[in-house]
């Protein structure tokens, strides 16, 4: 079977394709390298051995998605590409339902166009808002707090109204909670582009000595310590129940939708500790005030996951940690040699 993962340069996306490469699927990619780059690419075919069709260029080009079903014997897709920072789409609300929408929607109709109807789909945790208890359910209410969230909340109710129109179309929607770590090669990885959003990039820039410490945002929270508390899932494991959720879509019809997450919560002192004592590293932190948006904790219950698609993510904090410092370390020798 052969699949097409669009955004396959990404952090989740090349880690899924190394996955369904070892699994024995054959992949073709689209990226545009907006917020990636080629060397991924390169580094998952080290990895597995296995090489793969590419096409670089933009989602939102039917032409282009057309020129590749034709070329491809596409079985389903998996859906990455799409912007995904918090604070960037509050800024640019456009450019995020511009890109993330319109892609969606040209991505589908393409599919349409082209007889293919297994479609699964990169959610986020985001689209639970301030959960009224914990863990989160996947027949939680939805809500959103900010553009970027927006997005997946819209996204999910095209699909739902999709599947509604015709019983050919078979959908599986996976909602990601906290994905952190790298693959144990420490070729591929977390990397975003400037200053980190999220929390791990962040520690590891302390952690390998790029910044001084770590912005706690907040430690006034209703946890454990006062800090946020999250649902960090290995992103192999992550991975994993992509491949699992494609080979649950092989003979079921409908649309599902799933948790992907470990069901533990850590917080944000207890993430910096890990980090510190498995890697025999120095992280130190400031208290800050809290971020706008944040909410206090967000972890899953990943029990229909489980049940369904047979996945359960395997990896602890201390593998999430490991990985994800031998990774940063091999960025910051690829830098110190530049
Ligand atoms: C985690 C914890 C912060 C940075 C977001 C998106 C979600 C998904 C994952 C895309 C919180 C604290 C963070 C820092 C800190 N993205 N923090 N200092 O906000 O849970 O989720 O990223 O799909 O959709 O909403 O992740 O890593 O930003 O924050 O103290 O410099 O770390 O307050 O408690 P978040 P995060």
């Amino acid at each position: 079977m052969k699949f097409l993962v669009t955004g396959g340069a990404g952090y989740i996306g090349s880690h899924t394709i190394v996955e369904l490469l070892n699994a024995g699927y054959e992949v073709a990619v689209i990226d545009d390298f907006s917020n990636s780059n080629a060397e991924t690419l390169e580094n998952i075919k080290k990895i597995t051995g296995k090489d793969f069709s590419f096409y670089e260029g933009d989602v939102c080009d039917k032409q282009l998605l057309n020129e590749i079903f034709k070329k491809e014997k596409i079985d389903a897709v998996i859906h990455f590409a799409g912007y995904k920072a918090v604070g960037e789409s509050v800024e640019k609300p456009l450019m995020y339902y511009r890109n993330n929408i319109v892609s969606t929607l040209s991505l589908l109709e393409v599919m349409e166009e082209n007889n293919v109807y297994k479609f699964v789909f990169s959610s986020s945790a985001t689209v639970y808002g301030k959960p009224h208890t914990l863990p989160i359910k996947e027949d939680f209410p939805l809500s959103a707090t900010n553009p970027y969230g927006q997005t997946k909340l819209m996204i999910e109710q095209i699909l739902k109204d999709l599947r509604t129109s015709s019983d050919k179309w078979d959908i599986v929607i996976l909602r990601y909670f906290n994905p952190i770590g790298a693959h144990e090669s420490g070729l591929i990885g977390e990397e975003p582009n400037g200053i980190p959003n999220n929390i791990m990039p962040y520690i590891m820039r302390v952690a390998t000595g790029e910044y001084d410490k770590v912005h706690v945002f907040g430690d006034d929270y209703d946890t454990i310590d006062g800090t946020g508390v999250r649902d960090y899932i290995h992103v192999v494991d992550l991975a994993k129940g992509h491949v699992a959720a494609l080979e649950y879509l092989k003979d079921k019809n409908g649309l599902d939708i799933f948790n992907l997450g470990t069901g533990n919560g850590y917080s944000v002192l207890q993430l910096i500790d890990n980090v510190s004592e498995v890697n025999e590293v120095d992280v130190p932190y400031i208290v800050d005030d809290r971020r706008p948006g944040d909410i206090a904790s967000c972890y899953a219950d990943p029990s229909f996951a489980n049940e369904k698609l047979g996945w359960k993510a395997e990896k602890d904090i201390k593998d999430m940690c490991k990985d994800a410092y031998r990774f940063a370390n091999k960025q910051k020798s690829k830098k110190i040699i530049k």
